[in-house]
């Protein structure tokens, strides 16, 4: 199969035709880029996983657009949830909810819940204007790889296993939405993303992280799976273990291996003369930036030696819980 990229102004109606027969489709979102087909044909939605390689256990998004009706898909059952959705959807917040079964058995891996996501990216809205019908998809990597932020790395995963790419441009973004478990009195956050826990707070009054302990029932699958592996190989210190980080990097060095150190500008005095992957310095640049720096490092670093950044507060969290287990 050829792989066709076309910008997504021009590739909609394209996109439409192979989806409404069964196809998959690689599409921008705001967040990442996804893999998407048809929520509502369980054949559709088994190509997903074939071409991904993904565990079948490991339910779906599915995306609307903003004029689709949330409650044809799950039953609302708390009213906060109404204001989440006014605050920050359009946007990069998922939320569980109980499911009708619209979206096939296929798609949430038999399970009782859906996660409904209303990207804000313009051209992921057309799409699913012009298709009217929830688009499940997952993140367009091969699974375990480190999620694409344009269209050249979901070609660089998937070429020739799907028909069509819609480039969309780069993903404002960066890192994959928050992932809300809204079935509750009280919401809780499965994965850390842009929309944090205090932002929910702000509109709710209270939120919660889900903690993920050793033997406990995983409530977001995709959670306990390794993830965002870059190819090459990584290590990861805290911001308090420069020493260590520039010893490990002259090692390599001596090694005759390629070391890059990835980390935030406010660090790169400290690694000076060294290769540097820069992420740069807010909260929002280095989620924009994570990605696609893996990415960019995996192409020329024998190891990617990454430093955190000192805090877990805000979109921080989501940022080191990408971190960690690309690097860690
Ligand atoms: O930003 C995003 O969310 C991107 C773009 C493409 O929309 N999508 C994405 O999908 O990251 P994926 O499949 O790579 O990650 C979905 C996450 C997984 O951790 C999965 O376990 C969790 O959401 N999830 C999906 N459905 C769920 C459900 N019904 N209950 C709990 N967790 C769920
Ligand atoms: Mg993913």
């Amino acid at each position: 199969m050829t792989t066709e990229v076309l910008s997504v102004d021009g590739g909609i109606e394209k996109a439409k035709k192979i989806l409404l027969l069964g196809g998959i489709v690689g599409m921008p979102t705001e967040t990442v880029y996804g893999l998407a087909a048809d929520g509502t044909n369980p054949d559709a939605v088994k190509k997903i996983f074939e071409v991904k390689g993904r565990p079948i256990d490991n339910p779906l998004i599915a995306h609307i657009h903003k004029d689709f009706d949330i409650n044809t898909l799950v039953y609302v059952k708390n009213d906060y949830v109404y204001k989440l959705i006014d605050a920050f959807m359009p946007g990069p917040l998922t939320l569980v909810m109980e499911s009708k079964g619209v979206v096939c058995k296929e798609a949430v891996a038999g399970g009782d819940t859906l996660a409904v996501r209303m990207p804000s990216h313009a051209g992921c809205q057309a799409l699913l204007r012009a298709v009217n019908r929830p688009l499940v998809a997952p993140s367009a990597n091969l699974s375990k790889h480190t999620s694409p932020v344009s269209a050249e790395h979901v070609f660089h995963d998937l070429n020739g296993k799907i028909p069509l790419i819609l480039d969309g441009g780069r993903c404002s973004g960066g890192i994959e939405s928050t992932v809300l478990d809204v079935t509750g009195s009280v919401p809780r956050i499965l994965r850390a993303g842009l929309i944090t826990k205090e932002m929910v707070e702000s509109i709710v009054g209270a939120c919660e992280i889900a903690q993920h302990k050793e033997g406990d029932k995983v409530k977001s699958p995709g959670v306990k799976y390794r993830h965002y592996r870059p190819k090459c190989d990584t290590a990861l210190f805290d911001i308090t273990e420069t020493d260590k980080a520039n010893a490990l990097y002259d090692r390599e060095l001596a090694n005759g291996r390629t070391p890059y150190i990835m980390c935030s500008d406010e660090l790169a005095e400290k690694f000076a003369g060294k290769n540097l992957l820069l992420l740069g310095r807010s909260g929002e640049e280095i989620a924009f930036n994570l990605y696609d720096k893996l990415l960019e490092g995996e192409k020329k670093a024998d190891i990617i030696i990454a430093v955190s950044f000192g805090r877990c507060d805000g979109v921080y969290l989501g940022i080191m819980n990408r971190l960690s287990k690309s690097c860690g």
